[in-house]
Order: C-alpha cells, then structure tokens, then sequence
C-alpha cells in the first residue's frame, strides 16, 4: 500500500496492525472535556492590554487564540481550500514530493521523517516547507493546484507578519530590547500541513504524539473538525475549532529565553472516523549557529539562569538523538540547581 495515506482508496473497516498505539499511548474511547477557558486575545485593542493578556495568558495558561489579527479571513479560506485539494490530487504527482530527507526544503511525508523506522506509524500526512525568503523557497512547492504558490505565498507573508507582531507584544512585556526576536532567533520560517483520513479506530491511535514545539514560536489554523488537544490539570482536553481565529502556541526556545516563564504546552492530535482533518501550522525557528539563552532581563541578578546558552544547531541535534522529544533535548541543556 502507498506510504501517503491521502492515496489510499479504501481504508477498510479496522485499523491496520501498524497503527495500534500501545494501550498505555492510546487515547481510549474517553469523551474527552471541552477547553472553555482558552484565553482570546483582541489584538484592536490597546497595546497596552494586549501586552499583558499575552504574557498573563502564555504563562498561566500556556497557549492562546487571536481574533481581530488582520490575516484576511478569505485568505484563510482560500490556503485551506488549497492545501485540501493539494492532499486530494494524484498519487504520482504526490510521489514527487515525498521524502524523509530533513534536508528537503519542500517535502510531503507521513506519520513522521522516523517512518521507515517506527514500529508503529501516526495517522497523519504532512506537507513541509520554507517560507522565507519568499523568493527563494517558493521555486521548490508545488504547481499544482495552480493558484498554490499565489496562495500560499500570500499565506506566508501573513502568516509571518502576524507572529512577528506577537513577538513583539512577548518582547515588550518580557522587558527585551526593540528587534530582539527579529532576525535570526526567527529566521526560517516553516509551513507545515497535517491531513488525516477518517479513521476507522480512533480509540487506538493518533494524529500526532504528545510533544512541546521545539521552536521559537507557533500559530496554527483548524478546519471545522476538532483532533488537536492540550494536556491541562492531569488530562487532556479538546480545543474547540474555531475556523476564523488563530492559535498561538510558545515553542521551547521560548520556554528558555524567558528563563522559565513561558511553559510551551504539551499537545497531541486525535483522529476521527467521520471526516477529513487539514491544519496549518506556521513555525518560526532560530538559525542554525545562533546562540538562545535565558536573557539578562529575564534571569535578573535574583533569577538564576535555567538553561545555559547553546545554538539551535545544537538543541536540534539533542532533538534528534532524544526520539523527537523536545522536552527531553531541552533537559540536557538545564543548568543544575545548586
Ligand atoms: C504541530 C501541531 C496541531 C494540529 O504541528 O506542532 O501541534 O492541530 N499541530 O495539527
Ligand atoms: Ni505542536
């Protein structure tokens, strides 16, 4: 059978043997709690108060929803719209982009890059790509369909413009310099697509494992079908979708210059057996040779430094070697308490 689940043309009544989770991995047939409390933050209002709804909201609550973000609704619509028809295309031309290869700029997979490897495989598909510079990434993504580079180039740049506003919200009400998150600490900007099929076990596998972002920071866009749940007070709870608003979730290299205050909340994606699930992750990542480090303004002389400095080179590599667990990685740079 093809790798790419969106090829498959019929999934067949039970879940294929390489998609069943250990039982302690499984999600179960619990009805899981809705999350009500999700802080939603107006980005009309006064800068001020948007200041300090975000910083209240990403460390007492780890994560947050936009409205008012100014990324054109339709244009929202439209990049969804593409990216559906993009998984719904032919088997050969979606073989063109398949790889595992990290160092592919543009690449369609599933489950994970450790696919070949797993013994038991996610139920998702994932499109990756570079963003930025738009110029010279947007050569290496898809022609088909056809208005996709017009798109999804347009997405990007929104996409990008909006985090980086949200960036600079963080860095006022964290005390840092003017421009302190722009440049390299938010250089490369990645796109990355989940598809799922319907599922016909969803009690006994995942869309995504449990994981913390490994970069600086995230906004993800949800279809109208629901799968992506945070693990909040000892269970793990859905977030409602809502297709208009933007979700923002601090990666781990946040988590570290803010020397703690951020969490970066662990998140994970179930699977349904009714419809098709699309989302759009936009991340943005450090470059390579950058060093991240708690910042003098947040490790103040009362505030020991958490983390020593390291390069994002050098957390990707722990990444790696720790199975793709970020939290983990993130350990080997903790400094020890005295
Ligand atoms: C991610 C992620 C959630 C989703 O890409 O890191 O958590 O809803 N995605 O697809
Ligand atoms: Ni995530």
């Amino acid at each position: 059978m093809d790798i790419l689940m969106s090829n498959w043309s019929n999934v067949g009544q039970s879940l294929p043997e390489n998609y069943i989770f250990p039982p302690d991995k499984r999600p179960g047939k619990h009805v899981f709690p809705v999350l009500k409390d999700v802080p939603v933050i107006d980005l009309g209002h006064d800068r001020a108060e948007v200041i300090q709804q975000i910083l209240s909201a990403s460390q007492d609550f780890g994560f947050f929803e936009v409205i008012n973000h100014d990324v054109p609704i339709s244009l929202m619509e439209d990049t969804m719209n593409v990216f559906k028809e993009l998984f719904g295309m032919e088997a050969e031309y979606k073989a063109s982009f398949y790889s595992t290869e990290i160092s592919k700029k543009c690449r369609l997979y599933s489950s994970t890059m450790n696919y070949d490897n797993e013994e038991v495989h996610y139920w998702r598909d994932n499109l990756t790509h570079h963003c930025y510079p738009l110029q010279d990434q947007i050569e290496l993504w898809p022609q088909k369909p056809t208005r996709y580079r017009k798109v999804v180039g347009a997405y990007s740049i929104e996409a990008r413009k909006f985090l980086l506003r949200i960036l600079d919200h963080i860095r006022e009400g964290l005390g840092l310099k003017p421009g302190y998150f722009n440049g390299e600490l938010s250089k490369i900007q990645l796109l990355s697509v989940n598809h799922h099929i319907p599922c016909p076990n969803p009690s006994l596998t995942l869309g995504m494992p449990e994981h913390s972002d490994p970069n600086l920071i995230t906004v993800l866009q949800q279809c109208s079908v629901p799968g992506l749940q945070f693990f909040r007070n000892g269970q793990w709870m859905n977030v409602e979708s809502i297709t208009d608003r933007l979700i923002v979730v601090p990666g781990l290299q946040l988590k570290v210059i803010s020397n703690g205050r951020f969490s970066s909340p662990i998140h994970r994606v179930i699977t349904n057996s009714e419809e098709y699930r699309t989302t759009i992750g936009t991340f943005l990542i450090p470059s390579n040779e950058i060093v991240i480090e708690p910042s003098k303004d947040c490790a103040g002389d009362d505030h020991d430094p958490v983390y020593r400095g390291f390069t994002y080179k050098e957390f990707f590599s722990a990444f790696t070697e720790s199975n793709c667990d970020a939290r983990i990685a993130l350990e080997f740079f903790k400094n020890k308490t005295k």
